[in-house]
């Protein structure tokens, strides 16, 4: 299948504008002169290192049917930035340069497309869209955002909750068992550690040692990868495992098929080569982001789910933020603070 990117250079722009009036109704705004702002975003327009990323001013977009446009407040890295502007995914991703940057964001609608009925201007919300490394973006899939949910911490979550909340339903992990997590400190692992607990999964996950105080706070047994994993993980649940998430990507789903006794019960979101070993091997596009979204909010609210900002980076140093995400030492998540 092939997934397009929107591109950032889609002047002139063909979707009607809208009024949202005072009573809340989004109204097309077929004559109204279109006061084309202009806001920095970020873009690359051809394959290469973080280089080749640049800080453009480009015309603000115009959310389409079924879609808002926010003033962005935070906008989540995720390692599939860099993977797509290196050129990872041309085998079945369809890129048109000058391409946008981020998948996801929280902010403040200031923009209502036609067909929205539940989102009014003014709103905070936070959600998935296209090009949400930039000062302003379209969101396609949103919810509103607690109050007490922090913007920078709320436009990290979709990417990770949904990613997490799939990969253990599709590996069925039920309550009472024990889940190994191998890479439980980035995103993706801090989100399933703290599923998995409140779904009353037994969760060990991997990481270097400088990190298992982290991954006692989100409810985790913790260990270290490599050599003798086995071993160590056989000390800590001596039932057995029922079950592994291979998070980093580290080639090591043959060592985790060993452990668990079962490629079924083996699911890797990180490892092309995984359907190889008979393991699974998931991958998006997210199905009922909002409904996910909404729970996580929910959890958050409540105390139950939490999220480490390693840092947050301006606009101008997006390229930084890429670099460390890139090496892989990412605590929790990383993001851009327009
Ligand atoms: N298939 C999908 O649907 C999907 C969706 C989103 C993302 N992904 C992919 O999932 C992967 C993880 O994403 P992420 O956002 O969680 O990444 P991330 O936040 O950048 O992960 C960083 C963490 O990985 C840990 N790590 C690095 N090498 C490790 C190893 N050999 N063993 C155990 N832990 C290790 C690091 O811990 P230490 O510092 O302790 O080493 C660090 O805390 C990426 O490859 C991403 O592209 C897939």
């Amino acid at each position: 299948m092939k997934y397009s990117i929107n591109p950032l250079n889609l002047s002139p722009w063909k979707r009607a504008a809208v009024l949202v009036t005072a009573n809340g109704m989004a109204v097309p705004c077929i004559r109204c002169p279109r006061k084309d702002k202009h806001l920095k975003a970020v873009q690359f327009s051809r394959y290469g290192g973080p280089e080749v990323l640049e800080i453009v001013e480009i015309e603000a977009p115009h959310p389409g049917p079924g879609e808002v446009r926010i003033a962005v407040r935070a906008a989540g890295v995720n390692p599939s930035d860099w993977k797509r502007r290196e050129g990872q995914y041309r085998a079945f991703e369809e890129v048109h340069f000058p391409a946008a940057l981020g998948v996801e964001a929280s902010g403040i609608v200031d923009e209502v497309g036609p067909d929205v009925s539940n989102t009014y201007v003014g709103d905070a919300v936070f959600g998935y869209g296209n090009g949400t490394m930039a000062e302003h973006a379209v969101l396609t899939h949103w919810v509103h955002k607690p109050d007490d949910l922090p913007f920078e911490i709320a436009g990290a979550l979709p990417v990770i909750s949904e990613t997490a909340w799939r990969s253990l339903d599709e590996l069925c992990v039920k309550a009472g068992e024990t889940l190994l997590v191998s890479g439980a400190a980035g995103g993706i692992g801090s989100a399933i550690l703290q599923l998995a607990r409140i779904r009353g999964i037994t969760v060990i996950g991997t990481a270097s040692p400088q990190k298992h105080d982290y991954l006692r706070e989100l409810g985790a047994i913790p260990t270290a990868y490599g050599p003798g994993l086995a071993e160590r993980v056989r000390q800590l649940a001596p039932d057995s495992i029922d079950a592994a998430i291979d998070v980093a990507g580290s080639g090591i789903i043959p060592e985790l098929i060993a452990i668990t006794g079962d490629p079924a019960r083996v699911l890797s979101v990180a490892d092309f080569s995984a359907e190889e070993y008979g393991a699974k091997f998931s991958h998006g596009p997210p199905k009922e982001p909002e409904r996910i979204l909404a729970d996580v909010a929910r959890l958050y609210s409540k105390g139950l789910f939490r999220l480490r900002i390693e840092q947050a980076f301006p606009l101008e140093k997006t390229a930084e933020a890429q670099i460390a995400s890139a090496a892989g030492r990412v605590t929790g998540k990383l993001v851009i603070s327009p």
